[in-house]
């Protein structure tokens, strides 16, 4: 260590070990770490089951600071992204770090809708579903099997390799998707259209049929597109932190974004804005939030506020307000003001954020609590949510994935606190019992 970095002691109480000093980083934002590296020299481990307060890596793609509600991709505030950017813009600036000149962009957005249709052989694994198979289930298991048809970019140490790689999976992921969905509903899959931008393309896959002309409605088409931005990244979240440890074993990157969408599904995380919806559905009325919010507050109850709560933000989560203000227009867009869900989702909302619980446990808003009731009114059904907000995070996870291979990385594996038996002997089976 420098004279100049600073350091941790830590100090033993029993006085069973030596004083041990650890450098201290500093980032360009935020808390600052304590290299814990070095404790295993010490013969010691770090303990943070569910990584409260563990950073399992450095970097430069989003900035979270959970107190002050505030989210920025590579330094740009997630509200000026939403308001004056695009998905195809953010994705380029998530995965290349900056905001793409004109013809960057150009290229970029050219490139992803050149890649947009899937190897033909893959229409086939769809049979193999149920028809009720949930989309997150066909994409776990279509976009790990890109891994079998997209191996000429598959090297995960290759970086061209690696470039096309990223352009397949941001453009076939949202065919796959939307696949998913036709198949469920029984209709034939509609090929993407090099005339749509992004969005308006994955609405035209989701609701078009072969039997008529069909042009997504221009002001849903840019309020998904919003969507998809808020939803692009969100730092070291679970399925990311998923990607990362997949992709550090030098896996393929189609199998490391499957990894990712499966972690995803989970109702605690991705899964939580269908969750929220069916939560929505099943209060049905305003008398009967206060009902839910004592079961919320029970803790022999295991029935959570689903939309409410989150590791980081102890505010308002940013995404939640600029989705609530697309909720209001797109709904405005619809005639559907007095929507019925809408209106119970505002009342919830303002009973919870003024209840003791939720004040002292600092539970706010989060992204999942609007986005169901925006999608729902754009006639997106209610299984197709966790598959846009994997859609979305696909940007993300490249844009992430990429960053841990191209440092200097290491196979993740963690060690444990051991709490098991001590060394025994083996006891043949008629001496047991
Ligand atoms: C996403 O990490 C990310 O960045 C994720 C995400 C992203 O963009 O990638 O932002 C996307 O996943 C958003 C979160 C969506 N999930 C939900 O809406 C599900 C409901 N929320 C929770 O289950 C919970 O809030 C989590 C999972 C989001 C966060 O869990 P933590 O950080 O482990 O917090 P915790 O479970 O330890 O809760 C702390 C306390 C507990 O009470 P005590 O044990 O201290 O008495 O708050 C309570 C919890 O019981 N609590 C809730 C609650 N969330 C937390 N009580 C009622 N309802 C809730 N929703």
């Amino acid at each position: 260590m420098t004279q100049t970095t600073p350091t941790a002691t830590i100090t033993f109480s029993d006085g069973r070990r030596e004083a041990i000093e650890l450098p201290v980083m500093e980032g360009s934002m935020g808390p600052d770490v304590i290299d814990t590296r070095g404790l295993g020299q010490h013969g010691l481990f770090a303990y943070d089951p569910g990584f409260v307060s563990t950073a399992s890596c450095a970097s430069g793609i989003t900035y979270i600071d959970g107190d002050a509600g505030l989210l920025y991709y590579r330094g740009y505030p997630i509200e000026q992204l939403a308001e004056h950017s695009d998905f195809m813009e953010v994705a380029s600036l998530l995965i290349n770090g900056e905001l793409p000149t004109a013809s960057e962009k150009e290229a970029f957005v050219g490139t992803v809708k050149r890649h947009m249709l899937l190897h033909d052989l893959m229409s086939n694994f769809y049979r193999g579903f149920r028809r009720d198979a949930h989309p997150m289930a066909v994409m776990v298991g279509v976009v790990g099997a890109m891994s079998a048809f997209y191996r000429d970019s598959s090297d995960a140490f290759d970086p061209a390799q690696r470039e096309v790689a990223a352009y397949r999976l941001l453009a076939k992921v949202p065919t796959i998707a939307a696949w998913s969905y036709k198949y469920n509903i029984g209709q034939p899959f509609m090929y993407p259209q090099n005339r749509f931008g992004y969005a308006e393309n994955f609405l035209y896959m989701l609701h078009a049929t072969p039997c008529e002309d069909y042009r997504p409605n221009p002001v849903l088409a840019r309020a998904l597109d919003r969507i998809l931005v808020l939803h692009a990244d969100h730092e070291q979240n679970a399925s990311t932190s998923t990607v990362r440890v997949a992709g550090s074993s030098g896996a393929n990157p189609f199998a490391c974004i499957a990894a990712g969408i499966a972690s995803l599904w989970g109702p605690l995380h991705g899964g939580a804005n269908e969750a929220t919806l069916q939560m929505l559905e099943e209060i049905g009325d305003v008398s009967r939030i206060g009902e839910y919010i004592n079961r919320a507050k029970d803790k022999t109850d295991a029935f959570r506020l689903m939309g409410f709560g989150h590791r980081v933000y102890k505010n308002m989560d940013p995404r939640a307000a600029i989705m609530r203000q697309t909720c209001h227009e797109v709904l405005d867009e619809l005639g559907l003001n007095d929507d019925p869900l809408f209106k119970l989702a505002r009342k919830l909302e303002k009973i919870a954020l003024e209840d003791e619980y939720f004040i002292q446990k600092r539970l706010y808003p989060n992204v999942d609590f609007y986005s169901g009731i925006v999608m729902r009114a754009m006639g997106i059904p209610n299984s197709m949510f966790t598959a846009i907000f994997a859609l979305a995070r696909t940007a993300g996870w490249i844009a992430q994935w990429q960053e841990m291979i191209s440092v200097e990385h290491r196979i993740a594996r963690p060690r444990q606190l051991y709490v098991g038996p001590g060394r025994r002997d083996f006891v043949p089976i008629e001496q047991r019992g």
